[in-house]
């Protein structure tokens, strides 16, 4: 074979592989025209790439707060009967348009919306729109009378970053599909209180509203306009464009002049019909029962379109939070399924936003400590911490061996920052003695300890002081 016959054909698909990376990445390509190549980029240490602005990274140091955060909910959504749903993190941008409502602050000011080969799509911007349509698209509704949902993972906001306002958050949510309440309204506003309560949080301002049915919103629709239509020039611009397209939204508004105005106008819950008022009156009379503090503020309405009824939001720990200070909010979505293509569905639902609760339990937990540190001092020490190390990671320890063959001390000192509770020295005389230096770091004291009887020695002192 002569060398253009392989050369030719090679040149021709490494230009067509080219061709194929440049338009599927049109950032990657105007990086390289510039002369950003996205290798010398990363080689540039003088200018380091960051995260995106509102996006934070949780580090293993911050983890062991985030595990007992998560666990604290895990806990008491399986206790109540919730099973976990995970959906995915990106969705049809229809979805969130349909659910969530089209002149919402959330559909027309923050989502990461984009076109992929002609599909719209969004990175969630939270998790009930996605819940919902997984239990339609998956006929739940044929399967089980009533289902009860729960889920733990990041929503995305292209919002202003501030304390406790990021554009990557978490949220742990709970969904209840095929219960019209009030019972469940007032089982899970307890739940919430409880799980608050377990994490430390004292003064927990729990908030209720009833919005009322379909029938309540449209005449309180209609008296709002009438209320607000005099005021039109002093409104907001955001505010003057939804008078006809969702008035209900400017009583959400955050402009000052709105706030003025709103104060004054009439309230959805003298619209209620008596229906409504009975499902709300019976929901205190439960939260009462159960002695939940929850307080009635009729002017409480929240900024997705798909609520009806019960509506419910939780302040706390104002002074480390600022405004920023609602950590969780939920409601009652009852036409929300149907509006989705599904059967008529009642639903209740609500989620908490964890970076919020971290930093109201800012001081309450701390992560959790190694159980055993093995300190090895050469390489034949080395090899039996590492069989060591496995055995006491059968047993159910956590265990760390230091094979850095670096000085006692320092391998001590690494022992104290990771706040060990017991440490094990194997050093050239220990191998030969068979006897191990078992070090109790919490109780100050240090035992010899045949090398055999390690695992079980350990078991007996540090799962006698848990
Ligand atoms: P939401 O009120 O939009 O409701 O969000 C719930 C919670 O998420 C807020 O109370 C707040 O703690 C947290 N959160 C929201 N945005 C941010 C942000 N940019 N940065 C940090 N935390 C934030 C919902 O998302 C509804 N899906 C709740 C629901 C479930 N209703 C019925 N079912």
């Amino acid at each position: 074979m002569r060398p253009h016959h392989f050369v030719v054909p090679l040149i021709l698909s490494l230009v067509l592989l080219r061709r194929t990376v440049t338009s599927r990445c049109p950032q990657l390509d105007r990086m390289r025209h510039s002369g950003d190549n996205p290798t010398s980029m990363a080689r540039a240490t003088q200018n380091p790439i960051q995260a995106v602005r509102g996006m934070n990274d949780i580090l293993p140091s911050d983890i062991g707060r985030w595990r007992w955060l998560e666990g604290t909910f895990r806990t008491a959504f399986e206790r109540a009967g919730f099973h976990e749903v995970r959906t995915p993190i990106v969705e049809p941008t229809n979805l969130f348009v349909r659910a969530v409502g089209e002149t919402t602050d959330v559909v027309e000011k923050e989502m990461y919306a984009f076109e992929r080969h002609d599909e719209g799509l969004t990175i969630r911007p939270e998790g009930t729109a996605g819940a919902a349509r997984a239990y339609i698209e998956h006929s739940i509704y044929a399967k089980e009378p009533i289902s009860r949902w729960y889920y733990i993972g990041p929503m995305f906001r292209g919002e202003r970053p501030a304390k406790g306002r990021y554009r990557q958050f978490y949220q742990a949510g709970a969904e209840i599909f095929g219960d019209h309440g009030p019972g469940c309204d007032a089982e899970l506003i307890d739940l919430l209180h409880g799980v608050l309560t377990a994490l430390g949080l004292v003064n927990v301002d729990v908030i209720i509203n009833s919005l009322g049915g379909a029938e309540t919103r449209a005449r309180f629709k209609e008296e709002l306009v009438k209320y607000l239509e005099p005021h039109r020039e002093r409104l907001s611009t955001d505010s003057q464009r939804r008078l006809a397209s969702n008035p209900l939204r400017i009583l959400d508004s955050k402009a000052p002049q709105d706030r003025e105005i709103s104060a004054g106008a009439p309230t959805l819950h003298e619209f209620l019909t008596a229906e409504d008022q009975a499902h709300f009156n019976e929901l205190r009379q439960m939260l009462d029962r159960l002695g939940t503090p929850y307080r009635v503020d009729p002017h409480l309405v929240r900024g997705l379109d798909y609520y009806t009824r019960t509506l419910f939001e939780v302040k706390a720990a104002a002074d480390k939070l600022g405004a920023g200070d609602t950590v969780l909010g939920g409601g009652r979505y009852d036409g929300l399924v149907e509006d989705l293509g599904g059967p008529k569905t009642p639903a209740i639902g609500f989620a908490a936003g964890l970076e919020r609760l971290l930093i109201a339990t800012e001081s309450n937990q701390a992560s959790d400590p190694l159980d055993v540190y093995i300190a090895a001092l050469g390489n034949a020490a080395q090899r039996e911490g590492l069989v060591l190390a496995r055995d006491l990671r059968a047993a159910g320890f956590s265990c760390e061996v230091d094979t850095r063959g670096t000085s006692i001390k320092s391998q001590l000192r690494r022992s104290e920052g990771l706040a060990a509770r017991a440490a094990i020295i194997l050093g050239d005389a220990e191998l030969a003695e068979k006897v191990y230096a078992v070090k109790n770091l919490a109780a100050h004291t240090q035992s010899k300890v045949a090398a055999v009887d390690v695992v079980a020695h350990l078991s007996q002192t540090l799962r006698a002081a848990t």
